[in-house]
């Protein structure tokens, strides 16, 4: 009796891991950015990706170094069609076809392409006149695959949370009025007819750190013990930000009459570092927020979220590397598992199978709380003489006197050096621009500092928080 009881669970339980480690494991896969000149090459880069433990890999082009380089191992891809194209896909069939053909055809199936995303973040980043065609560059890709007998690579396009735009409590979730009749509702079609998945940004970085004082951190960090937050509407209770994040959109799925599509995180992760004016971005909080997001996909049986328990949420960590061509805030360039040598910035497992106390210790959080005080901008050293020299001029032809002091006879005339003049240039630039959106980067050529580059009678302006 026992024997023949036990026969049919063995092949039951082999049957369902086959079925979803085939179709969909939940272990997490990474992104692999590559805005950086001090990367290592493609082959080393696959091995540091294996070597991460990463079941799946997403790139954000189709570049063939990289698919080449993917030959043949087990990694999933997933590769994009850049923004810029998505017209000339959109409005011609045979500009679509030789995509597929020069970017797909000579890779699969050897290259394990799976997901093929049609630009990345569109609504955010693209002006209004591309998000017409979005859908119908969707459509043709897929049809494009089909003629040439590919079957089995699903088309999606990431969307970033901002195409909601109401997401609390999570019930409440709402495509954007703009966009939800003439572009999520196709899409949703789309997705659902070809069984694809809807590809989602979700950043409970982002979300906390514009409102520290409202959002718990624990919560944030998957850490909370205590704090819940109860969807009045459904009564469905929330132990972490990311949840309610993905159930605001599977709500909004569901208001436009389809609540069955799939929801694959095209990209989640914490950032290691920032700018000093930057809260939360460390390597404590990073590891904290990767390994718990790894702990909660890969744990069995399947979690899911609140509104849909037991859903595999398949996914990618953004992001690989840390990136120094990133443009933007200190955060974007700090987002990586690994530093550009190959070195962990800290200790992680995308298997989820490394028990937490082999892990090395973490150096504890320095910048949980705002900053408070004052900031300057100053010019990096060891950068580029010719581009620091146009980047001083910009800066001294936006606002108002901003170069006075620098000029022969100012206060800040000497040193006559460019790292001085340059220096003083950002702090005044930014001291002025802050407040509308004026960034302390020039290109990576200027850096944020919390010591007072003033002397003598030189004093530099500052940013207070
Ligand atoms: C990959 O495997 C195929 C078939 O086994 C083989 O023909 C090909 O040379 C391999 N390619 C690389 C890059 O290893
Ligand atoms: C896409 O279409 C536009 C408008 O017809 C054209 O100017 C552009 O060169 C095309 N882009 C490519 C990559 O072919
Ligand atoms: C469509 O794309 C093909 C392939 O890139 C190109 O040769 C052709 O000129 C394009 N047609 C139009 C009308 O832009
Ligand atoms: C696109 O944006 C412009 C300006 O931002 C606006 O005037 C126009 O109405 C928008 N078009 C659509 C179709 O939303
Ligand atoms: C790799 O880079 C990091 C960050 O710059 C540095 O701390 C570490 O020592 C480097 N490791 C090696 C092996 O060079
Ligand atoms: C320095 O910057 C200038 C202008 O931005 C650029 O043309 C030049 O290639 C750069 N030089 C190096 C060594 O990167
Ligand atoms: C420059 O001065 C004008 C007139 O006082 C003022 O309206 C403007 O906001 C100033 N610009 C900046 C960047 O402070």
């Amino acid at each position: 009796m026992a024997m023949l009881l036990v026969i049919p669970l063995l092949v039951y339980s082999m049957l369902f891991i086959t079925i979803s480690s085939a179709v969909f494991s939940p272990q997490p896969g990474i992104c692999y950015g590559q805005l950086g000149n001090n990367l290592p090459p493609p082959r080393k880069s696959v091995e540091l990706i294996k070597s991460l433990k990463a079941k799946r890999v997403k790139i954000y082009d189709a570049s063939p170094e990289i698919l080449h380089a993917l030959r043949n191992t087990t990694l999933q891809v997933s590769i994009m069609v850049p923004n810029e194209i998505i017209f000339n896909v959109s409005t011609n069939k045979t500009f679509s076809d030789e995509w597929v053909r020069n970017n797909v055809v000579p890779f699969y199936p050897h290259t394990l392409i799976r997901y093929l995303l049609v630009g990345n973040e569109v609504i955010s980043s693209t002006k209004n006149d591309t998000w017409q065609h979005l859908v119908p560059a969707m459509r043709n890709v897929k049809r494009s695959l089909r003629s040439f007998g590919i079957n089995k690579v699903k088309v999606g396009t990431p969307s970033a949370m901002d195409v909601l735009e109401a997401s609390f409590p999570p019930s409440n979730g709402a495509f954007r009025k703009d966009i939800a009749g003439p572009i999520m509702k196709p899409m949703l079609q789309f997705l659902d007819r070809t069984k694809s998945f809807f590809f989602l940004d979700v950043y409970p970085f982002f979300a906390w750190s514009s409102d520290p004082t409202d959002i718990n951190l624990q919560y944030a960090l998957f850490e909370s013990k205590t704090i819940t937050v109860t969807d009045s509407g459904t009564g469905l209770v929330y132990t972490n930000l990311f949840d309610q994040m993905v159930d605001a959109v599977y709500f909004a799925m569901k208001r436009l009459g389809y609540p069955n599509i799939r929801i694959f995180i095209a990209e989640t992760g914490w950032p290691n570092n920032g700018d000093i004016d930057q809260i939360g971005a460390n390597i404590y909080n990073a590891a904290t927020y990767n390994r718990n997001f790894v702990k909660k996909v890969t744990t069995k049986p399947t979690v899911g979220t609140p509104a849909r328990p037991g859903w595999i949420l398949p996914s990618f960590i953004f992001s690989l590397f840390n990136e120094n061509q990133k443009p933007g805030v200190g955060t974007e360039r700090h987002f990586g598992l690994l530093y550009p040598n190959g070195t962990k910035v800290y200790d992680i497992d995308l298997s989820g199978k490394t028990p937490e106390s082999e892990f090395r210790a973490l150096p504890a959080p320095e910048n949980n709380t705002p900053y408070k005080g004052k900031i300057w901008c100053v010019a990096a050293r060891g950068t580029n003489k010719t581009a620091l020299v146009s980047a001083l001029s910009y800066a001294c032809t936006q606002g108002n006197n901003t170069c006075d002091p620098i000029r022969p006879g100012g206060r800040c005339f000497k040193p006559d050096s460019l790292y001085w003049h340059a220096s003083y240039a950002f702090s005044s630039y930014w001291a002025q621009f802050m407040k509308s959106g004026g960034t302390c980067y020039f290109d990576g050529l200027a850096t944020q500092t919390a010591k007072d580059p003033s002397y003598g009678s030189c004093k530099f302006p500052s940013v207070t928080l």
